[in-house]
């Protein structure tokens, strides 16, 4: 019998490659995931909410996600994704803000945007007028969608970030000149939402994550959509609440799934509800005349 015949189809060759398998394939991925704990637990502050930035090819897939969902062109997504990459005043601010916060000490400093790049994109293309994000904490992902809403403002097409979050010194990362695109709601989410009178072009989840907490979000905004409104969730790697969501208002939905960089976190994601094959484009008419 020879040894391949023996490992593969005898009982006693199976119990024998046991260890050999755990050594070969078990160990090499597990040690690599403790070698960047290693390193992250000296070279970062962080003890929640991670940041960290994408692979290259994790970058090039969220440029052709973020193209499916707005339907637009995938150059024209690749060009927002540089913009932002090259945007080295937003990023001079955000290292200011971190230095200058009674939070540096558990901060880094350097910032990095991991999925919030994408984020960026989906509001350069669209041009929405409201955008609603749950969940603030110190801004980081707020502090980009209104980086974001300053250029669309510079090329006529301005909009606010309505941000929400129940602890009432959150932000601070959001500072002008961008400041004066977002407005900062403290309280519950779902109470704040349910308040909510404007109709919203895009809603992100990113608060509680729990997945009732989520769905009540959903279900708290939903008569503040519009057929071409754009919801999405930090959340979807762990719920299917948007999927479900999607379902119910009968949308499509898909997931994008973040690969950091250099980092023991297997990384969150973006879920989006959307229209297949509508390019989305939020109209900003001009002023009429009284
Ligand atoms: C994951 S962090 C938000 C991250 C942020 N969007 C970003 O881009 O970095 C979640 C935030 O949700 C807030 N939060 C938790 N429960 C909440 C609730 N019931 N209402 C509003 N905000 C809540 C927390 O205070 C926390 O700041």
């Amino acid at each position: 019998m020879s040894i391949r015949h023996f490992v593969r189809f005898t009982a006693a060759g199976r119990i024998l490659m046991i260890p050999v398998r755990f050594a070969l394939f078990g160990v090499p991925p597990a040690w690599r995931q403790l070698r960047l704990a290693a390193r992250w637990v000296f070279a970062s502050k962080e003890y929640y909410n991670w940041t960290y930035d994408l692979t290259d090819l994790n970058q090039a897939y969220l440029a052709s996600y973020v193209a499916v969902v707005t339907g637009h062109s995938l150059p024209s997504i690749e060009a927002y994704l540089a913009e932002l990459k090259h945007d080295e005043a937003l990023r001079q601010i955000l290292r200011e803000r971190t230095l200058a916060s009674p939070d540096r000490h558990s901060c880094d400093v350097e910032p990095r945007y991991g999925r919030r790049i994408g984020w960026y994109a989906i509001v350069r293309a669209t041009k929405p007028r409201v955008i609603v994000e749950t969940g603030v904490d110190r801004g980081l992902g707020t502090a980009v969608i209104a980086a974001a809403l300053a250029k669309n403002a510079a090329e006529g097409a301005p909009g606010t970030v309505y941000a929400t979050d129940i602890v009432a010194d959150c932000g601070h990362l959001v500072a002008a000149p961008y400041k004066k695109y977002c407005e900062l709601l403290i309280g519950d989410s779902i109470d704040l939402l349910k308040k909510f009178t404007l109709p919203v072009d895009i809603f992100i989840h990113d608060s509680d994550h729990t997945p009732e907490y989520e769905w009540s979000e959903f279900q708290a905004i939903a008569s503040r959509l519009h057929p071409d409104s754009l919801v999405m969730s930090d959340n979807s790697a762990l719920t299917s609440k948007l999927r479900d969501f999607a379902n119910q208002r009968g949308l499509d939905f898909l997931f994008f799934q973040d690969q950091p960089k250099d980092h023991w976190w297997p990384g969150d994601g973006i879920g989006t509800a959307f229209t297949l094959g509508k390019k989305v484009y939020f109209p900003h008419l001009p002023a009429t005349v009284t």
